[in-house]
This record gives structure tokens, C-alpha cells and sequence, in this order.
């Protein structure tokens, strides 16, 4: 029997490049491994965006085409909504019955995610229950499917640590084995910083898309940091020292480029906006495929409508199976 994997985004609205390499990329090629669950966590959107729905539904969409375009095949993955998997949410209360409090006060991914609520402006300061829950959540998204493993980004390793922990409990406490105990599985890319050297991330208006147009792109990668040294092309430039623009070559190009790129940078033979409009085509180039893709996708909804339908559908089915089993087993009437 092939392994099992389960992975959710939330529904953030268009995905930039950090998505795409740190976790879609990874999820692309484990979908031909592994027997593949991917899902839109929009459950999960609620915990810090419970007052802003109006474009959850457009949201989910995004995601969901953003996926197709970049090769998740939905002939060979299930690919659904988590809101439409009501047994998850029935699972959540049985887990959260057997996780101990203490569990998720620890979490540091949740007190980062509460740091960043507490000094968003305009944010009432309160932590709610649902956000609290934000990791028990997740756990029943993985055991839902009885997951073996779970790629994803090192920033979510800490919620999978909970979720083997809640599995092993869950185990223990009703005298089986029916729960994997998941694994993360991560992938080995560097993580790509935002424009301005930061994480790269939406909401900090530093991100490329992968929905952006040629253009755009080629326009946003001459905001990349470079070496903060250098005023002119003849200066002699440090690739180390250039904060963003370098490490994206790294990242994207082959290693005679990078090679080329270095020597002539550190010789004052290459101005950093040429080198930045060479960076720019390059990028251009390898999302070609996957922009042309999404633009179907676009003028298509319905038919993304329906992968997500059949695959929910389809998932259902799996989730009821475990369900009927947990029932069984914590002797629910
Ligand atoms: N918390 C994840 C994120 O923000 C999304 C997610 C929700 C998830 N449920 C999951 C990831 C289950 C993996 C497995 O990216
Ligand atoms: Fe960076 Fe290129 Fe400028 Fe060198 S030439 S500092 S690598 S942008």
C-alpha cells in the first residue's frame, strides 16, 4: 500500500513565489510517491479572519488554481475544501478532548501568530478559543486521512510535533493503534526572502506572484535589495553581500549563470540593474509554462469548481471511514 500524505494552505488569496517554492514545488513531486491529500484549510482562515469572510470564497479559488496551474494533478490527488469535510470537524472535538491545554499554550508557531495579531493595528487584541485550537484544528486534518506523512514549511514542523503527540495520546488513552503518527517531510530548497530581504509574505507588500504578469515581475525585481555598497557598475560588487538579488539567482539559475554572475560582479563588470533585468527574464522564464496555465484556469472557474467538488467528494469518503472507526472506538452512541 503507498504512503500517505495530507498538506493544507490557508486560503490567503494569490500565492507568491515563497509558496510555491517551499511547499507546492515539494508537493508536486511527492504526489507521483505518495497517495495525496491536498486541501484548502479554509477552517483555519477563520482563526485571525473570523471578521473579514467577504473574499473567502474568491480565496479558496486562488489557491486552488494557483495549485493546477503549477502541476498538482487532480487525477492523481485528491485535491478539496476543509470546510466541506464536515467529519473533520467532528473529529476536532474528539481530539481536543485528550489534548491537554498546556499542549497548545506551548506552541511557538501560536504565540508567533499571536505576537503578529496583537500588534496588527486595528486588531482587537484577544486571542479567541478557535485560534487556540489552531493546532488541534490541524491535527485532524492529517488524522482525518490517517496521514504517514506531512510536507510542509519548517515555519509548521511545530504543529505536526502536536499532532503525533495528540495521535500517540489519542492511542494510548483508547488502547489501539489506529493513528499514524505522522511525519513531516520537508524539502530541501533554501527559503526565498521577500524583495526587501525580509520573509517574503502578503502582507508585507514584498512578494512576487505567481499570477503576476511579466511585467510586473520584471518591475518588482528591480526593488530587490542588492549590495548596499556598490554605487556604480564599476565598483567592485560583493555577491555575498547582496541581500536579495544574489541569493535569487542562486535560487534560479543554472550554475554556469551564477558562476558568471559572481565573477563579474566582483570584477565591476556588471551593473546591478542589468543584473537585475537579466534576473527579472530569468524568473519570466520559469514560470512561463505555469502563468499560461493559470490564465486557463481563470477563464474556467467552473471546471475548478468541480475538481474541488469531486475531490471533496472523494474525500469524504475516506473521512467517514475513519470516523466510523474513532466512534467505534471512543464508544460514542
Ligand atoms: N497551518 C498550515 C499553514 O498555515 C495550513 C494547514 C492547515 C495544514 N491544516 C494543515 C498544513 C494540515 C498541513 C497539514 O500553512
Ligand atoms: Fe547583486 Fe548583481 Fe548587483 Fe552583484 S551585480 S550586487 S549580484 S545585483
Amino acid at each position: 500500500m503507498k504512503e500517505r500524505i495530507v498538506s493544507g494552505m490557508r486560503p490567503t488569496g494569490k500565492l507568491h513565489l515563497g509558496h510555491y517554492l517551499g511547499v507546492i514545488q515539494n508537493w508536486v513531486e511527492l504526489q507521483h510517491k505518495y497517495e495525496s491529500f491536498f486541501f484548502v484549510a479554509d477552517w483555519h482562515a477563520l482563526t485571525t479572519k473570523y471578521d473579514k469572510t467577504e473574499n473567502l470564497k474568491n480565496d479558496v479559488i486562488d489557491v486552488a488554481i494557483d495549485w493546477l496551474a503549477s502541476g498538482i494533478d487532480p487525477d492523481i490527488s485528491t485535491i478539496y475544501v476543509q470546510s466541506l469535510i464536515p467529519e473533520i470537524a467532528e473529529l476536532n472535538v474528539y481530539l481536543g478532548m485528550v489534548t491537554p491545554q498546556n499542549w497548545v499554550e506551548r506552541d511557538p508557531t501560536l504565540k508567533d501568530m499571536a505576537k503578529i495579531l496583537r500588534t496588527k493595528e486595528g486588531q482587537n487584541s484577544q486571542i479567541s478559543y478557535g485560534l487556540m485550537g489552531y493546532p488541534v484544528l490541524m491535527s485532524a486534518d492529517i488524522m482525518m486521512m490517517n496521514a504517514t506523512h506531512v510536507p510542509v514549511g519548517i515555519d509548521q514542523v511545530a504543529h505536526i510535533e502536536i499532532t503525533r503527540d495528540i495521535a500517540r495520546r489519542f492511542n494510548n488513552i483508547y488502547k489501539t493503534d489506529f493513528f499514524n503518527e505522522a511525519k513531516p517531510l520537508l524539502n530541501n530548497c533554501s527559503l526565498i526572502c521577500g524583495l526587501d530581504g525580509n520573509k517574503m509574505g502578503k502582507s508585507f507588500q514584498n512578494d512576487i506572484k505567481i499570477s503576476d504578469t511579466e511585467e510586473v515581475t520584471a518591475k518588482k525585481i528591480m526593488t530587490a535589495i542588492t549590495d548596499r555598497s556598490r554605487l556604480r557598475k564599476t565598483d567592485l560588487g560583493h555577491p555575498d553581500e547582496c541581500e536579495v538579488a544574489f541569493k535569487y539567482w542562486q535560487i534560479f539559475g543554472k550554475e554556469e549563470q551564477i558562476e558568471k554572475v559572481k565573477c563579474e560582479c566582483e570584477k565591476g563588470e556588471r551593473g546591478c540593474a542589468d543584473c537585475k533585468r537579466q534576473l527579472g527574464a530569468l524568473i519570466n522564464e520559469k514560470f512561463k509554462e505555469i502563468r499560461e496555465k493559470r490564465r486557463y484556469y481563470e477563464t474556467h472557474i467552473d471546471e475548478v469548481k468541480d475538481i474541488l467538488n469531486e475531490g471533496s467528494k472523494k474525500a469524504r469518503i475516506e473521512a467517514q471511514k475513519v470516523l466510523n472507526n474513532i466512534r467505534r472506538l471512543v464508544n460514542m452512541y
